[in-house]
């Protein structure tokens, strides 16, 4: 980037995240993420730091926090509501890992037993404190700074999940028995005559927020950008109708009350059993490193299927005599750890948008962007559906866009950060063109459906892809029916060339596609750029030009000069008039106005610069027939009558075999012309097997 544009873009940077600031602080409101904020704030750093004379006193990065709203009565912790520090790789977290072990003996304590993991989900949500007393619902809080918070009680009787009253004492007995924590009850009958505080995290399920959203939208109201700030926005609503209209839902994670638990274990336990949803059933104590990326990697794969959001789990240390003792660093315990996720939204920039043609001839916008990466994936484009969600998002080429995975496994544009704009940015035309014939468009009714009604249209030719990928052509493997047809929906391929384009996080996004076998396919991708000319041409999928005219075609261009690559053989394709391919082998007039047109169209001019850009090399040796021969050693002598030796050595090598140039006993065919010499001789006594030209062709036929 240019100086200037340096210096506009940490002005518009600047502006946006004061902005957004203002609606997570002030407002309430947030309008993106904290990833997508954290990318703002990243890049702004980053361009500060190459260029520190333009950093500025007011510059966001030069301060923190902002200023708190000031509704809510406010409520002082008993004990400090810490947060968690985080971690975001195995690698960090075996680091991790050593330093917690080794302060574990500092402290005096042995390994075993005391260096146990309890492993739980990481919810996306916001943090409250609920007081019992009595063991009635007294006084629930939201985390604020940490040491006074905001007492938002009214709000939380609204949500299902936080019970009014805990449970009552018969029950807890049988249900501690239950559990085999029998000597707790009278701690906990005694708690339930007291005070308890319980900790946790407010969430709203994916549907919900997609619903509440919907509503927004109809009403003309602003829309959550994801639902924890949709959480977050409806436990500090003044109205507590509002907050009960909303599905919020309540999962509890710690018991700050002393009841006898000796574990983080037996507080999940306690937490259930006084009437909390806890995830028992899925929270894992794991004994070592390895079980717990086994416990990371389990739930990141179930992450998306999840009816809410998370965003990572949270390890800590299961004896609490040992995680109390290890005590604070930073921002939250020494001993315990938020192990996240890779983000499901990131910000990017729109550097084109292309119209790709389906296979039912539609036209779809494609926004193509400056690589990202998004839940461990590498994100390059986006499909926009149509023109209405172009209008939709108000988006322009060069626009700095908010991209997501969220909840759907394609990404998509969110949002336009429309005050990021320069006053360079570019309208996206409609086309009234095909982009890949060139017919003309038309519109469906409703006018939102552009389609190029040109039947022959190379877009629109649902053969085509498979054709290209077959075993005779660029022989792909793994790139089945099914996935192409899925690769094409998802505008991710439309023209041949885009397969080389394709990266593992194109695959891994779609659906029921694990990573090995997205890694196994572009692998695939790469070894078949280098091809054999005669499959080169064929896979092009000329109409009327088969395997046979491929490879006629390929010899009379190897005759013009050497073929390295696409670009290559287009040149000296395009030197060959429709009358010089009549006068091919076996070539009729349909095929040498076929092949003429299909060489001198702009379309393969296009085809072709694409796919040299890919790096397909064109190999030009000749491609094997069959197999017939594979790995039979041969060794011509004498003269042939039919054809020179060479030929022959030639048919034998293209069917697998080898040649040899002195008879042994390895040796499987010695082929005799006129006048052998001594080479006959030499393989009658060693036994090998002698062929005359008859019994040779008859064999390679
Ligand atoms: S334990 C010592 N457990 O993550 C702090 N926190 O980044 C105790 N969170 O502020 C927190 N799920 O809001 C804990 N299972 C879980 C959690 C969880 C989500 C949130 C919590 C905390 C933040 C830390």
């Amino acid at each position: 980037m240019a100086k200037e544009e340096i210096k506009k873009r940490i002005e518009k940077l600047k502006e946006e995240i004061n902005y957004h600031n203002y609606l997570y602080h002030v407002l309430d409101n947030p309008m993106i993420s904290d990833e997508s904020y954290d990318d703002l704030f990243k890049e702004l750093r980053k361009l500060e730091n190459a260029n520190p004379q333009l950093k500025t006193e007011d510059s966001p990065t030069q301060k923190t926090g902002g200023d708190a709203l000031n509704e809510f009565k406010k409520v002082k912790h008993q004990k400090k509501m810490l947060s968690l520090n985080d971690l975001k790789t195995k690698d960090e977290f075996k680091d991790w890992d050593e330093r917690v072990k080794k302060l574990i003996i500092e402290n005096g304590f042995s390994l075993s037993n005391n260096s146990e993991y309890y492993c739980e989900y990481k919810f996306d949500g916001l943090a409250i404190s609920l007081i019992y007393e009595k063991g009635v619902f007294s006084l629930g809080a939201t985390r604020g700074d940490g040491e006074v918070g905001e007492d938002i009680t009214d709000n939380l009787k609204t949500v299902r999940t936080i019970p009014l009253k805990l449970f009552a004492e018969r029950r807890i007995k049988d249900a501690l028995n239950k559990y085999d924590l029998g000597r707790l009850a009278e701690n906990v009958l005694q708690g339930l005559n007291n005070k308890i505080e319980i900790r946790g995290e407010i969430i709203i399920d994916k549907k919900e927020f997609k619903k509440i959203n919907k509503d927004q939208e109809k009403k003309g109201l602003p829309i959550y950008s994801n639902p924890r700030n949709l959480a977050a926005g409806s436990i500090r609503q003044l109205d507590s109708n509002i907050t009960r209209g909303r599905k919020l839902i309540f999962n509890g994670y710690d018991l700050v009350t002393d009841l006898g638990q000796k574990t983080h274990k037996e507080s999940h336990i306690l937490l259930e059993v006084l009437g909390f949803k806890a995830n028992n059933n899925i929270n894992k104590i794991c004994d070592n490193v390895q079980d717990v990326f086994g416990f990371y990697d389990e739930i990141m794969q179930k992450r998306d299927k999840l009816e809410f959001e998370i965003d990572g789990i949270v390890v800590q240390i299961n004896r609490i005599n040992v995680f109390e003792k290890l005590g604070l660093i930073g921002k939250g315990p020494r001993a315990g750890i938020a192990f996240k996720f890779p983000p499901i939204e990131g910000v990017s920039k729109v550097v084109d948008v292309k119209w790709q043609v389906g296979r039912t001839g539609v036209l779809t916008p494609v926004a193509f962007l400056e690589p990202i990466r998004i839940g461990g994936a590498r994100v390059t484009r986006s499909t926009l559906h149509n023109k209405e969600e172009i209008k939709r998002l108000g988006l322009k080429i060069g626009d700095t866009v908010i991209v997501t995975r969220s909840g759907d496994v394609i990404p998509k544009i969110l949002k336009v950060l429309t005050s990021m704009r320069i006053g360079d940015e570019k309208d996206i035309e409609i086309p009234n063109k095909c982009p890949m014939c060139g017919s003309k468009v038309v519109f469906d009714k409703s006018g939102i459906l552009i389609r190029c009604d040109n039947l022959q249209c190379p877009g629109r030719n649902e053969g085509y892809l498979n054709h290209f990928v077959s075993r005779q052509a660029f022989n792909i493997k793994g790139l089945g029916d099914k996935i192409l047809k899925k690769l094409v929906d998802e505008c991710l391929v439309t023209d041949v060339s885009d397969l080389f384009d394709l990266e593992e996080g194109d695959l891994k996004v779609l659906d029921r596609f694990g990573e090995k076998s997205s890694q196994n396919i572009i692998t695939n991708i790469n070894k078949s750029k280098n091809i054999n000319i005669n499959k080169f041409i064929f896979a092009l999928g000329i109409p009327n030009i088969g395997k046979e005219s491929a490879e006629i075609i390929a010899n009379r261009l190897l005759k013009l000069g050497k073929i390295k690559n696409p670009a290559k053989l287009l040149k000296l394709a395009r030197e060959l008039s429709e009358e010089d391919f009549d006068d091919l082998p076996d070539f009729g007039e349909t095929m040498a106005k076929s092949v003429f047109e299909y060489f001198n169209s702009e379309h393969t001019k296009k085809l072709f610069d694409k796919l040299n850009k890919a790096g397909i090399l064109i190999e030009s040796q000749k491609a094997l027939v069959n197999q017939k021969l594979k790995d039979l050693k041969f060794l011509f002598s004498g003269e042939l009558d039919s054809m020179p030796r060479t030929k022959a050595q030639e048919m034998v090598k293209q069917r697998g075999g080898v040649i040899k140039e002195t008879v042994t006993k390895t040796l499987d065919y010695l082929v005799v012309g006129s006048k052998p010499g001594s080479k006959l001789e030499k393989a009658k006594k060693l036994g090998v097997k002698v062929l005359d030209e008859k019994e040779f062709l008859k064999l390679i036929k």
